[in-house]
């Protein structure tokens, strides 16, 4: 019989994050159960550091509101955790002490918000006996095993209304109008948008580019009288037989080397002025992609996916992810996403400590782009 559960947000925020705090806690309500909210993710867990919430008192007004109201932190691995030993830094596995306090506290399950990382780190909670339910959450939209991620649909939002922007000013100037999306390893936010907001050339992590042919697509353009052209470009996407574009290595301190990308987008301007004789211009979308309020389409699929989470409670089904299959709510093992990732093919930079999922060659996304003329850098 489940009666105290557990939220915790993990990893860089999305809108959408407090839709589905909201929808857990409600459904736990109307089955008469208590829901509390870890601080700060995995790091609450360690820290045992976690408040009441209810949607009459500190989960109220929260739908629309973009953020997480328990926070959320970036890459908190505590299998794996930075502590200072003899005025040194080493890595500890501190999980046993996370597992001693969800028993103390006795909570029947702890429910994980979060992308790839924060699920593998779900997955290695139940194996040591925690119940838990994991809900994929992540603008990249690159979580394994489902067909989307909440947060994705904001942030693919905001990169059209950039693109629509961007395309005035563009025509305007008779300019390259270079757009960097986020997404790291899955091009899926530049791809969609890129559709949406009628680019012209789409780079993505997936398919490592040939600036050549890029250009020769901005080129054919101005043969038929358009000389402005609209590029997006992944932070992660790269040059065939080339790098991807680092801004810095960093440590973040919890843990986890993490790497800040960066530049991708500039690269590509850069070289499509001189190819071209057109001049670019770059913009950067960067964490507007992540703030602010979820889309009417984040804030039902972030309900579905909390309310489908506190249910698999309730029928005691623990230790799976809530997902969409085929437009259906549904459920798959955390085992099958964490192992999912040899089906799945080879992460590009080897950074993700979990599966991804990546943009593949026989989805409708790069079928259509194709038909309709965007050059996919290949
Ligand atoms: O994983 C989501 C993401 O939005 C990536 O696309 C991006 O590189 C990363 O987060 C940046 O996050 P932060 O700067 O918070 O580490």
């Amino acid at each position: 019989m489940v009666k105290k559960v557990a939220i915790l947000a993990n990893g860089g925020d999305v809108s959408g994050f407090n839709a589905v705090i909201r929808a857990i806690v409600k459904t736990a309500e109307h089955h008469g159960v208590e829901c509390y909210g870890f601080i700060d993710g995995y790091r609450g867990l360690l820290k045992n550091n976690y408040e009441k919430l209810s949607s009459a008192d500190t989960a109220s007004g929260i739908l629309q509101k973009g953020g997480s109201i328990i926070s959320s932190s970036t890459n908190a691995n505590v299998f794996h955790y930075p502590v200072m030993e003899e005025g040194k830094e080493v890595y500890k596995d501190l999980s046993d002490i996370c597992v001693q306090n969800v028993k103390d506290d006795e909570f029947d399950c702890v429910f994980a918000l979060g992308g790839d990382s924060t699920q593998k780190s779900a997955r290695d909670f139940s194996l040591k006996g925690i119940h838990m339910i994991g809900v994929p959450k992540t603008i990249d939209n690159d979580v394994a095993c489902t067909d989307i991620t909440f947060g994705y649909n904001t942030a693919v939002s905001v990169a059209t209304e950039a693109l629509d922007r961007l395309h005035t000013t563009a025509e305007t100037h008779n300019r390259i109008m270079v757009l960097e999306v986020m997404g790291r390893e899955a091009g899926w936010i530049a791809l969609e948008s890129a559709i949406a907001g009628g680019a012209d050339v789409a780079l993505i992590p997936e398919i490592p580019y040939d600036i050549e042919k890029a250009a020769q697509a901005i080129k054919d353009r101005q043969k038929i009288g358009k000389n402005f052209s609209i590029v997006v470009v992944s932070e992660g996407a790269f040059p065939k037989g080339g790098e991807i574009s680092v801004k810095e290595e960093a440590n973040n301190g919890q843990g986890v080397i993490n790497t800040k990308l960066g530049g991708a987008g500039e690269k590509v301007a850069k070289q499509l002025e001189e190819l071209t004789g057109l001049t670019a211009r770059c913009t950067v979308l960067g964490y507007l992609q992540r703030g602010g309020t979820p889309t009417s389409f984040d804030r039902v699929l972030s309900t579905k996916y909390g309310s489908k989470a506190m249910e698999l409670a309730l029928e005691g089904k623990f230790n799976v992810l809530t997902v969409i299959k085929n437009g259906k709510l549904d459920c798959v093992p955390l085992e099958e996403v964490v192992g999912s990732n040899k089906e799945i093919g080879a992460v590009q930079n080897g950074e993700s400590e979990g599966s991804i999922r990546l943009v593949t060659m026989d989805d409708d996304l790069v079928k259509t782009a194709r038909n309709i003329g965007i050059c996919l850098g290949d």
